[in-house]
């Protein structure tokens, strides 16, 4: 809290209320209006949440305007250089990095979860074979509370503590099964030998009849990806997880609600977006209508991977993977003619006044894709791969959020437009 204030003036009734300036460490102060409605009798409007701060939270920093985002204090492009995902996930789970023993040991833990119940499988049996594998993810992470219901006293630490590592263990082995499914391959057991990323691979892509054959920078390559998705501030799903955390839910009905969030285009859905509108564009001598097309507000069309509500400039974690991509794609020799597209896409985009003046710079997902393309992860995955890296935030967010005295249920108000009291009528009167 700082000792200064913001008076508010009702032109009205010319009253006066005061209200105190809440700052953090880094990052624009805000005004805590808490006790607006109480003094002067408004709430705010704020749709989208364009303006407001939910919470406190000491995770991860963003400053959209300079390109800055920090996990714990960390840029994005030392953890994507030096660290690997599992020991990103626990510097978002606890804070700080590990030392090797308790590196050791978080490892050692999530390993030894990553098993799920047999009985899930018949969970996924029961889908359609060609159901959408989020769907799946959605609906198999959200009967965990079935599976693990006798540890779901959300007041001990213990419990609270457990549910975080088996959501982060249990995630890749539950979506590469979901993908086993709907293509009809035998679901792979995970394999305790191997890292975090390469058993999620091997359970994808290993089939009983021969080794899976990896070149080491797919691992690197997807490693990467993981370290960029995992966390991202109050974003659409992380704010989700904590809403519905606020109800007192458990964790795997609101890791549940996350994925649900996540799922739309706007959010994670826009890298299986991506690249559905680069092959729709199919070539890059059409990049120049599809601009046209995304200025103009009666098409409905937008430039999917473009624009982000926080980053007004670079998105810190595109650039990142603007490198990977072209490395990977060189790496594992694919001459993939939609990165074509996507490089003229950027290009003419960058130097248009409309995308220009509005700031709209490529984002995360923007090249995303064009890996998990180069990965032979299928499309409709693509969100999945994102679902699997934000677990670890969600969860980081949703132990914090337990721990801070000041979570009240979260209920936004609204402004009412609807009809003024009427009586009701009969049927003869209508
Ligand atoms: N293509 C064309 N025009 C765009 C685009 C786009 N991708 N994004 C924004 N605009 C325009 C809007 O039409 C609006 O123009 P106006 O000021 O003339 O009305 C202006 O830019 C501001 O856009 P808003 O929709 O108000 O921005 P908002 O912050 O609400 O939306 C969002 C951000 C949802 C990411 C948006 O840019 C978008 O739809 N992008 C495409 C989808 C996408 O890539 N999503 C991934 C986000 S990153 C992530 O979740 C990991």
């Amino acid at each position: 809290m700082s000792d200064k204030t913001v008076q508010i003036t009702d032109s009205a009734t010319n009253k006066t209320a005061t209200f105190p300036i809440v700052t953090g460490t880094l990052g624009p102060p805000a005004i805590d209006i808490g006790k607006l409605n109480k003094e002067t009798g408004y709430f705010t409007f704020d749709p989208g949440f364009a303006a407001t701060a939910a919470a406190r939270s000491a995770i991860t920093f963003i400053d959209g305007d300079a390109g800055v985002l920090l996990y714990r204090g960390y840029p994005i492009d030392q953890l994507a250089k030096q660290s690997n995902f599992l020991e990103v996930s626990y510097l978002l789970l606890n804070g700080q990095l590990p030392d090797k023993a308790k590196f050791s040991a978080f490892e050692d833990e999530i390993t030894h979860h990553t098993m799920m119940h047999e009985a899930l499988k018949n969970f996924l049996h029961g889908f359609h074979h060609d159901a959408h594998p989020m769907a799946m993810l959605c609906g198999s992470i959200a009967s965990l509370s079935a599976f693990y219901h006798d540890t779901l006293d959300m007041d001990d630490p213990e419990q609270r503590r457990l549910a975080a590592i088996r959501l982060i263990a249990k995630m890749p082995t539950i979506a590469a099964a979901a993908y086993r499914y709907s293509i009809g391959w035998p679901i792979r057991y995970p394999r305790n030998n191997l890292d975090y990323v390469t058993r999620f691979l091997h359970m994808m892509f290993e089939v009983p009849s021969e080794p899976l054959q990896l070149s080491p920078i797919v691992a690197k390559a997807l490693d990467l990806l993981f370290i960029l998705h995992a966390d991202h501030e109050q974003n659409a799903s992380t704010s989700t997880v904590r809403l519905v955390g606020s109800t007192g839910a458990n964790p795997y009905a609101c890791v549940a609600a996350g994925i649900a969030a996540l799922w739309g285009p706007a959010h994670g859905g826009a890298n299986e977006a991506v690249l559905k509108m680069l092959a729709q564009i199919g070539d890059a001598k059409n990049v120049g209508k599809a601009v046209e097309k995304a200025k103009d507000k009666n098409s409905g069309f937008r430039l999917m991977g473009f624009g982000h509500r926080v980053y007004k400039n670079f998105d810190p974690r595109a650039t990142i993977i603007r490198d990977m991509c072209h490395k990977l794609l060189a790496d594992l020799n694919v001459n993939d003619p939609l990165l074509d597209v996507a490089m003229a896409l950027e290009e003419v985009a960058l130097k248009d006044s409309y995308f220009v003046e509005r700031k709209l710079y490529p984002n995360v997902d923007f090249y995303s894709g064009l890996i998990y393309k180069a990965l032979k992860i299928p499309t409709e995955m693509f969100t999945v791969m994102f679902a699997i890296a934000r677990t670890s935030g969600w969860v980081a967010h949703w132990l914090e959020q337990h721990l801070d005295p000041e979570t009240r249920i979260g209920r936004p108000r609204q402004i009412y437009t609807g009809s003024v009291k009427r009586d009701y009528v009969g049927f003869d009167k209508r």
